[in-house]
């Protein structure tokens, strides 16, 4: 037996038991004529002390072991002279009186503790010894309780776990594919499936009724904090259901979890419509956990000879409560911030409320104070606080722009606390979206979203109004999840394919399994997807969700541990019938 105890479980009450443990060597340190190890393992960190007085050849072994070494040991649970209060087995220590070492171990490129000195491309290439590191562990300790509470919830909903194939076609979920060439059939590819969506609605035509698959997807798009080429879903559906049951049934799963894993009572989730959170939010998936909600100006600041907002499409301001103290310093770095390329703002104006409650403004010499008055009123500021403008000739983005400053406020002023939490549901989701690079109408979710019933006349007069029965789950500004009820009547799929761009024979080529399908008896269906990588880096308060995958890519889509992609061998490529110009 390697092992009769773990290095996380000794306490006060074990003192006086023999054990045995194994684990690897995470410090060492000599105190006079005493060596003090500490071993760890999965399950904690266990103190071994060696005293030179007692036994000199087994102390002096202990002192040439290295870092990361494997040993095992056996001796007495002690108590511990000075205590640990800070660790669960801090009340005792382990008096060795056997070493084995099971293996050396190369010094690790850094230091693998909490507090490391690697960084990220160094911890990335040694991500197996990254994963040593306790906060790193805990990180997919909690994805895998999350994983598996999602498969209590939905096991005692009657939900079947059902794979799909991961060599598919094309599905639309609009980012680019990774494609397999096939040796088979050369000259043809598989895609990645983007998701499972088709598959799952052909599972609804089959009649499963109740389907979900905690399973990878694949996207070629461009990375962020909360993105990664492989990710992870909860995908689900669900037959014979209307929106409200799917986010009754969905509202469920996240309060169970939020309790099963938090802790919180999650209340009833408020709903907001896209175009409230547009408007007040300039973001469809809002941070709720402070207000800061945007105020239309454009009544009381237009017309007064500030040229800037007199041709401006939008002029919208956020109350900063108590930020009138910022220095002049301060909103200049501001007007930095909205200045940037990826915001885009031309400036920015901001308005203090003085503490005898007059105001002042950056652009005081086009307002008179009756006006700034006004100003204070619409926003319902008081004395102290600030008031900050954007302006633009394009409602929408200058909304986005104003939503970014609302974030970086937010953030400033201590008001996104990550461990508060404040959920949503964000529906009526237009239909369709104006795609400026391709020139026509995209679907906002995916092409099988189901119009609201009665927008459905839209569809032939003023398609950009149709609002969708589709709908997202925000918590704390992050989209966690989002679906829709599918459209199950072949007729009105063709005419969504329609006024999509496609001929009857595209969308024949691309989707004319799922109509066909649906001409045998396709019940009426709708499920949702959680995206379970930013779920579970929402729980455990990460900035990026890199930290809850085990082995993530890197910004340019690499992992630097595999060295992946790389390239194969030309003996491959012509099995492949592939002919690449191998340039290096
Ligand atoms: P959607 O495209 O909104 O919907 O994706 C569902 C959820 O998946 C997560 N997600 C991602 N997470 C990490 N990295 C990515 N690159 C990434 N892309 C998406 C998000 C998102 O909310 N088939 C539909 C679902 C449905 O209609 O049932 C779909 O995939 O958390």
């Amino acid at each position: 037996m390697y092992r009769t105890t773990t290095c996380g479980e000794l306490r006060a009450a074990n003192i006086g038991q023999t054990v045995t443990l194994a684990g690897w060597v995470q410090r060492i340190r000599k105190m006079g004529g005493m060596t003090f190890i500490d071993l760890r393992d999965r399950y904690g960190i266990t103190q071994l002390a060696f005293n030179q007085e007692v036994d000199s050849e087994l102390c002096d072994k202990a002192n040439h072991l290295g870092r990361e070494y494997v040993i095992q040991i056996t001796g007495a649970v002690a108590e511990r002279y000075s205590k640990n209060a800070n660790m669960p087995t801090g009340d005792v220590e382990i008096i060795v009186s056997e070493l084995n070492v099971l293996n050396e171990a190369a010094t690790p490129p850094f230091t693998i503790e909490d507090e490391t000195d690697g960084g990220d491309d160094l911890r990335m290439k040694y991500r197996y010894l990254d994963l040593r590191r306790a906060c790193v562990r805990k990180n997919l300790e909690l994805r895998h309780k999350m994983a598996f509470e999602v498969r209590r919830y939905l096991d005692e909903q009657g939900f079947l776990e059902v794979e799909t194939p991961v060599l598919v076609n094309s599905t639309p979920e609009g980012a680019r594919d990774f494609v397999v060439p096939s040796r088979m059939n050369q000259g043809q590819f598989y895609a990645l499936p983007q998701s499972p969506q088709t598959l799952k609605q052909l599972l609804m035509v089959s009649g499963f009724d109740r389907y979900f698959q905690i399973v990878k997807c694949f996207r070629d798009e461009d990375l962020r904090a909360d993105r990664q080429p492989e990710f992870t879903q909860i995908d689900c559906e669900m037959s014979f259901v209307e929106q409200e049951d799917i986010l009754n049934m969905f509202e469920g799963m996240s309060r169970h979890l939020f309790k099963a894993i938090k802790g919180i009572d999650l209340p009833k989730l408020p709903r907001m419509t896209w175009h409230d959170a547009m408007k007040f939010y300039g973001s469809d998936k809002p941070d709720t956990r402070f207000d800061m909600r945007f105020v239309e100006l454009m009544d009381v600041l237009k017309g007064h000879g500030f040229s800037v907002f007199d041709e401006a499409a939008y002029i919208g301001g956020i109350c900063a409560k108590g930020a009138a103290s910022y220095t002049r310093k301060q909103l200049d770095a501001l007007t930095e911030f909205v200045k940037r390329p990826q915001i885009g703002a031309k400036g920015m104006v901001y308005a203090r409320v003085e503490a005898d409650g007059s105001v002042k403004s950056s652009v005081d010499k086009f307002y008179t104070q009756d006006v700034l008055q006004q100003l204070k009123t619409a926003m319902q500021a008081e004395a102290g606080d600030l008031i900050l403008i954007l302006s633009g000739a394009d409602a929408m983005k200058t909304r986005k722009q104003l939503c970014e400053l609302r974030l970086e406020m937010g953030s400033q002023l201590g008001l996104r606390d990550k461990n508060k939490f404040s959920c949503l549901w964000v529906i009526d989701f237009p239909m369709y979206e104006w795609s400026d690079e391709e020139q026509r109408l995209m679907a906002m979710h995916h092409p099988f979203t189901a119009p609201k019933p009665e927008d459905i006349p839209l569809l032939d007069t003023d398609p950009a109004a149709v609002r969708a029965n589709a709908y997202d789950m925000v918590i704390n500004g992050v989209e966690v999840g989002g679906g829709s009820i599918r459209i199950h009547d072949a007729k009105l799929q063709e005419k969504v394919f329609e006024i999509l761009g496609f001929t009857p024979e595209q969308a024949q080529a691309k989707f004319g399994f799922l109509m066909n399908a649906f001409k045998f008896g396709a019940p009426p269906h709708g499920g949702l997807a959680y995206g379970l990588d930013r779920f579970v880096s929402l729980f455990a308060g990460l900035d990026s969700i890199r930290d809850c995958i085990a082995f993530p890519k890197n910004n340019s889509g690499r992992d630097v541990m595999l060295d992946a992609p790389g390239f194969i061998d030309q003996s491959q490529l012509d099995e492949l019938g592939l002919k690449i110009d191998l340039k290096e």
